[in-house]
């Protein structure tokens, strides 16, 4: 998903192209241009690589022109093909339209105007804005107050660029919740998702606040909100080299990602509530009679993902008493595992390629068990072979170690637990209403966590020594004390390892010894057994010489004289409180690895996506 506009003497194909290429980091799987000639709109638009595109221009060269737009798709609603690649336009093709983000009421929209005749070409929620945006200029108005209307008519996360081929001088875009800055140019401007759409030409930015509309022109950036009334606009000077410009400033992908936690969480929730507050899962695809009927939920994925399944189990046996077993996709198919069709099958997966799971899916497939898959990849193969699916927002991951992808697939298997519930009628709508609440409060809490980044950097600055370091977790966070201890491994090769804090005692305490750094996540004292038996476990390694790292609830006093170091996380239910723990974890082992000289994105051995068994 990366976005450019561009006013200016230059041939916009050029700038616009290179600028989709600088962007190219930000993942996508279809791009497309539109310019503005001669009072019309000539679009060009390819699936896949950007390269595609490229071929196609060069086949078919666009005519000079000095206004363009372009943009790199990651697909959301609607597979990646030519067909669902932006621009898009509206009914009588006057004018083009790119769009990161989520329209969320796009049905509705596009419903109340099917009716007036219009044709959509494709299945995505951005080509319905094309349309009323066309709509508005068509009655008379200026591209910035047809903008302005139809923001004010949309729900959910969107940034919009937008030109007229009537008025081709200037690109108009929109701004709400999802990143957009101008580049100021002489005598041209430019936008971009992020400036390295435009380093190349201009280190002078512009950025723009939530809920603004932006106009430039070769001379002139206007700036005002969704109803018209100019604002100001911070500027700024770019000083990041190019590479820094692509990581948003961060020295890693992985660490850019990690910040990127709480938007991801919240694209993930967002149009999941329907008509009267009741969950709806809009791509799910699987009816009541089936979930209905299931005896039992069998979940199988790789590496974080699985850890995100072991969360899930505690969350589907708690809300909806159906009995879940979670298992290694690698291992699933060889032990004739006893499936059929009263089985769901759940494969979690953030790339949606890993040959594991996909063949663990044909297994089940073939033992007459649905699958659903959760996936971070729009229109990859696990989704395409399962009968369902809920996608997982959190845009294109680029660090091999998963983070975002993580936290999103916690956040997609809460919302199949609680819908498993409510149509199974485990548990009524007023307390699911209420964990949604707490849910949607979470990307708040992450953004807490992260306020404490500096000092988790220090104290992970300080284990550059360590040989070995390990992770106690109980309930729900005995799977983040895996995750925790996977990341370090894969990041700062270092032994790293998680357990169960019961299971300490019977065996694993024979590793400790003087020194050794062991990172407890204490579970909240609601659950007042379990944190009891968490402190006994931290007095045990204690007492043996290990020195405790705990991540433990803000107000959470009794932890207090066993931490030898403590990191505070919010108050918030213990099933959901893996999404707050794994932060400080993540932020551990990059910042350790970083100290290490390791090369944090693509660790030694390790592939993003493993396409073999
Ligand atoms: C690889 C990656 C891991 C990832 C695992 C599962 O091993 O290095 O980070 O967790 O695959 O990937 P998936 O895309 O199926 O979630």
């Amino acid at each position: 998903c990366g976005i450019v506009g561009y006013v200016g003497p230059q041939r916009a194909q050029d700038v616009v192209v290179d600028g989709l290429r600088r962007l190219e980091y930000r993942g996508y799987d279809s791009a497309g241009v539109a310019i503005v000639h001669d009072g019309e709109l000539v679009v060009a638009k390819r699936a896949g690589k950007l390269a595609n595109l490229e071929k196609e221009l060069a086949d078919r060269p666009l005519p000079a022109a000095h206004t363009g737009i372009g943009h790199t798709r990651w697909a959301t609603h609607g597979p990646p093909n030519d067909a669902n690649a932006h621009p898009h336009t509206g009914g009588a093709r006057r004018i083009a339209l790119v769009h990161n983000g989520i329209i969320e009421n796009f049905a509705e929209l596009r419903g109340r105007i099917e009716a007036d005749d219009h044709v959509f070409l494709s299945e995505t929620d951005t080509e319905i804005a094309a349309h009323l945006v066309e709509l508005q200029v068509q009655s008379g108005v200026d591209l910035p107050t047809a903008m302005q209307r139809v923001c004010q008519q949309l729900d959910g996360a969107f940034t919009l660029v937008a030109v007229d081929a009537e008025d081709p001088d200037r690109v108009v875009a929109a701004r709400r919740n999802s990143p957009l800055v101008v580049g100021l140019g002489e005598g041209e401007n430019f936008l971009g998702s992020d400036v390295a759409a435009f380093i190349e030409h201009t280190r002078e930015a512009l950025e723009l606040g939530q809920d603004q509309i932006v106009t430039i022109t070769r001379d002139d950036v206007t700036v005002t909100d969704f109803w018209g009334t100019p604002v100001e606009v911070e500027r700024f000077h770019v000083d990041w080299d190019l590479s820094a410009a692509e990581k948003d400033g961060h020295d890693w992908f992985m660490r850019k990602e990690i910040f990127e936690q709480p938007r991801a969480v919240a694209d993930s929730l967002i149009g999941r509530r329907g008509v009267g507050g009741l969950l709806q899962l809009d791509e799910m695809r699987l009816a009541d009679e089936e979930i209905r009927d299931l005896d039992k939920i069998i979940i199988i994925a790789c590496g974080t993902s699985f850890y995100a399944g072991m969360v899930a189990k505690y969350a589907i046996e708690h809300w909806t008493r159906t009995p879940v077993e979670v298992e290694l996709a690698s291992e699933f198919r060889y032990r004739d595992p006893i499936v059929d069709h009263t089985t769901l099958v759940v494969a979690i997966s953030q790339s949606g390629e890993t040959a594991d799971t996909l063949q663990a899916i044909r297994h089940a497939k073939s033992q007459r068990a649905k699958v659903l898959a959760i996936c971070n990849t729009n229109g990859s193969s696990i989704p395409r072979e399962s009968d369902a699916v809920i996608y997982t927002h959190a845009g294109p991951e680029i660090g091999v170690a998963s983070t975002k992808g993580f936290l999103t697939q916690l956040v997609a298997c809460y919302l199949l637990a609680l819908y498993v519930a409510q149509v199974k009628g485990t548990r009524y709508g007023d307390e699911i209403n209420e964990i949604m609440g707490q849910l949607e409060a979470m990307p708040g809490h992450v953004e807490t966590v992260l306020e404490q980044a500096e000092s988790v950097y220090e104290l992970a600055r300080a284990h550059v020594d360590a040989r070995s370091v390990l992770f106690l977790g109980r309930h729900a966070g005995y799977p983040v004390a895996l995750e925790g201890a996977l990341k370090l491994k894969e990041l700062a090769y270092l032994h790293a390892e998680g357990f169960a804090a019961g299971e300490l005692k019977h065996g694993p305490i024979a590793l400790v010894e003087d020194g050794l750094p062991v990172l407890c996540v204490v579970p909240p004292r609601g659950r007042d057994q379990l944190h009891g038996k968490m402190l006994s476990g931290i007095q045990e390694v204690r007492a043996r010489g290990a020195r405790t790292i705990c991540l433990a609830e803000e107000g959470d006093e009794k932890i207090v004289p066993y931490a030898d170091h403590l990191i505070r996380l919010p108050e918030v239910p213990v099933l959901l409180q893996p999404l707050v723990a794994i932060v400080p974890l993540q932020l551990f082992a990059c910042e350790l690895a970083s100290a290490l000289g390791h090369d944090v994105d693509q660790p030694r051995n390790l592939a993003k996506s493993v396409t073999v068994e």
